[in-house]
């Protein structure tokens, strides 16, 4: 395990492009920068379920990149499997708690402040990519987000999403409200078909992750492979 040195100084990489942070949709980086302006971590410290039931999965060693990864939680269990991980948020905030959660865990962390639909996205780079719950983005946005990660995927590395679907609208526990944010299996297919040893699953569980998602959800994985 590449575990034992200390958490990094976050590296600053502003790209917000045409965006500057006051002229963000309905001031969606104050929203979250304010959110996560709390001592206790919004969707707690322990690494996403999902995320954690693909243990198995993960290459002993290699990168990993973590999209919108928030306060670091995702980040830091990867980097704690030994992997090399750069953690990616637009929210200062969050990312230094990130860099908090790392050096407490004994772990190194890169952390890269951008606005993750202006990143300037590296190509063929990582052996792994998670974006666990980054409903944040339109359909357009999406699109353009999906083919940035598998594009930042070497060949054979190993993608991991989850997200929650339209029904989730019903239960309220968690994510965004707009429909179209949502997703179904028919999107995913149509954005990851391409991928090997593909599984996508729908399924109804509980969630504990912090105060931020707490209840039944209608969720929905993806594994895939370049
Ligand atoms: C629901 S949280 C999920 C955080 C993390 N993936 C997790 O599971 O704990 C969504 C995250 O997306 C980030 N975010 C929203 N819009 C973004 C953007 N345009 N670029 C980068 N990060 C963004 C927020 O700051 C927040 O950390």
């Amino acid at each position: 395990m590449a575990g034992t040195s200390p958490a990094m100084t976050p590296e600053k990489w502003i790209n917000m492009g045409t965006r500057s942070r006051e002229d963000l949709p309905n001031s969606e980086y104050q929203r979250w920068e304010k959110r996560f302006s709390v001592p206790d971590y919004v969707f707690g410290t322990a690494p996403n379920a999902f995320l954690q039931s693909q243990a198995d999965m993960l290459p002993e060693a290699g990168s990993a990149l973590a999209v919108a990864d928030g306060e670091g939680r995702n980040g830091v269990w990867l980097a704690e499997r030994g992997l090399d991980v750069l953690s990616t948020d637009w929210s200062p905030t969050a990312l230094g708690k990130a860099q908090a959660l790392a050096k407490r865990r004994g772990v190194a962390l890169r952390t890269v402040e951008v606005d993750v639909v202006q990143w300037q996205w590296p190509a063929a780079q990582f052996d792994v990519v998670v974006a666990i719950f980054i409903q944040f983005l339109t359909p357009d946005e999406r699109r353009h987000v999906f083919a940035a990660m598998r594009n930042a995927l070497k060949p054979g590395g190993l993608l991991l999403i989850e997200g929650y679907r339209p029904e989730q609208l019903n239960y309220r526990t968690g994510g965004p409200s707009l429909v179209e944010n949502l997703y179904t299996r028919a999107l995913l297919e149509a954005e990851f078909g391409g991928l090997s040893e593909l599984r996508i699953a729908e399924h109804d569980s509980m969630t504990s992750e912090g105060t931020g998602h707490v209840g039944m959800a209608a969720l929905i994985d993806l594994v895939g492979r370049k």
